[in-house]
């Protein structure tokens, strides 16, 4: 009796083991799953930048300076930037969840120049024209908006260059 309730038991756990295995790798493909610029994967990324192809935005959108210490409130904040739904940032390692959708952002301020990070902040698609990552600082063209949110950017021109700060911190 107690041989046939051990046979019972480990070929339980033998076929939840199995099951596990036979969907662990679809389970990892779906999370990891990356989306990685072309610029990227066309390997050229860091040459471009390093020679100014990229556009850029060069003046403050504020006319002030940004703050990084608030520009990271708005990033780790989650109804603001949400930078870290899918991007992980091991600076801000204190905060959880961090996402893979999006490249790291560590040491970003070495591959971008300031305006570069703005461009990229305020509409990634100029760089990355199929880009998922939302454009924070457009206020038409954007679909099924919400009509409390309509004609609004969804962070202020201050927030921006507060963000933009914060990222030139990410050497
Ligand atoms: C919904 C996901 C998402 C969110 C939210 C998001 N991004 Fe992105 N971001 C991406 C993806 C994906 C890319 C890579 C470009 C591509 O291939 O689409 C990217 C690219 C970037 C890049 C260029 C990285 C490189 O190595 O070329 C920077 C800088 C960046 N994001 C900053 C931010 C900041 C700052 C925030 C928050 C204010 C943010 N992102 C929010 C998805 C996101």
């Amino acid at each position: 009796m107690k041989l046939y309730r051990f046979l019972c038991l480990s070929g339980l756990v033998a076929g939840l083991v199995a099951v596990f295995v036979a969907a662990g790798p679809g389970y990892a493909c779906a999370c990891k799953k990356k989306t990685t610029g072309y610029f990227q994967k066309m390997g050229i990324e860091v040459a471009a930048a390093a020679t100014g192809v990229l556009p850029g935005v060069a003046e403050s959108l504020s006319g002030i300076s940004g703050d990084p210490g608030r520009g990271r409130l708005v990033v780790i904040n989650r109804k603001k930037g949400n930078c870290l739904a899918c991007h992980k940032i091991s600076k801000l390692s204190d905060q959880p969840f961090h996402g893979e959708i999006g490249p790291s952002l560590d040491g970003i301020a070495r591959r971008y120049r300031e305006s570069q990070l703005r461009q990229l902040v305020m509409d990634a698609r100029k760089f990355f024209p199929q880009t998922v990552m939302p454009p924070f600082y457009v206020r038409e063209g954007l679909y099924r908006v919400a009509t409390k949110h309509q004609g609004k950017s969804i962070l202020t021109a201050q927030e921006v260059e507060d963000v933009v700060a914060f990222l030139k911190t990410l050497r």
